[in-house]
């Protein structure tokens, strides 16, 4: 039957195209997952710095002032496996390290706000990629 044939090619085309559009699905969603944990942001910050990152240099740039009145660990506390506080509002914020918040760095465009913000607080300008790979570096490494 010509009619039953040309209703099982078109079933066939759309099985096809649905399978595609899984097989893109599925690489769409592992490069989310990829570009969603702390190692592969740090992976990436350093990329863009084109040097590997450094934890001792994250640490000492997390806990240092530059020339104005916070240095990062003032509201996220040091080492920040605990939760800190904010220096101006007063309102707790959970751990940065991600071994003791697994939230954390699982959202580029939020890690990216908030590097933006809080840098231009502490220094007065973005951080370079290079300080946010060691940066990033220096808090994987840490333990609750
Ligand atoms: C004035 C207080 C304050 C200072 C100083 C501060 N932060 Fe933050 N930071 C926050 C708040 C508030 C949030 C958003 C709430 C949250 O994520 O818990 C945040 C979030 C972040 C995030 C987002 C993490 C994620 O989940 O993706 C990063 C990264 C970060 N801060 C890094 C820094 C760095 C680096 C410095 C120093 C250059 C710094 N912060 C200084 C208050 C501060």
């Amino acid at each position: 039957m010509p009619a039953m044939d040309s209703s099982t090619r078109h079933l066939t085309g759309r099985r096809r195209r649905f399978a595609r559009l899984l097989a893109a699905a599925a690489l769409l969603g592992a490069g989310t997952a990829e570009a969603s944990t702390a190692a592969d942001l740090a992976a990436q910050y350093s990329a863009a710095a084109q040097r590997p990152a450094n934890a001792a240099q994250g640490e000492a740039f997390f806990t240092a002032k530059h020339g104005r009145e916070w240095a990062c660990a003032s509201c996220h506390g040091a080492p920040p496996t605990r939760p800190g506080q904010h220096r101006a509002t007063g309102k707790p914020i959970a751990p940065l390290a991600p071994a003791a918040e697994p939230a954390r760095f699982t959202d580029p465009a939020k890690t990216e706000k908030w590097f933006r913000r809080n840098c231009n607080d502490v220094l007065g300008r973005e951080c370079s990629a290079g300080e946010k790979a060691d940066v990033l570096a220096w808090l994987m490494g840490l333990r609750p």
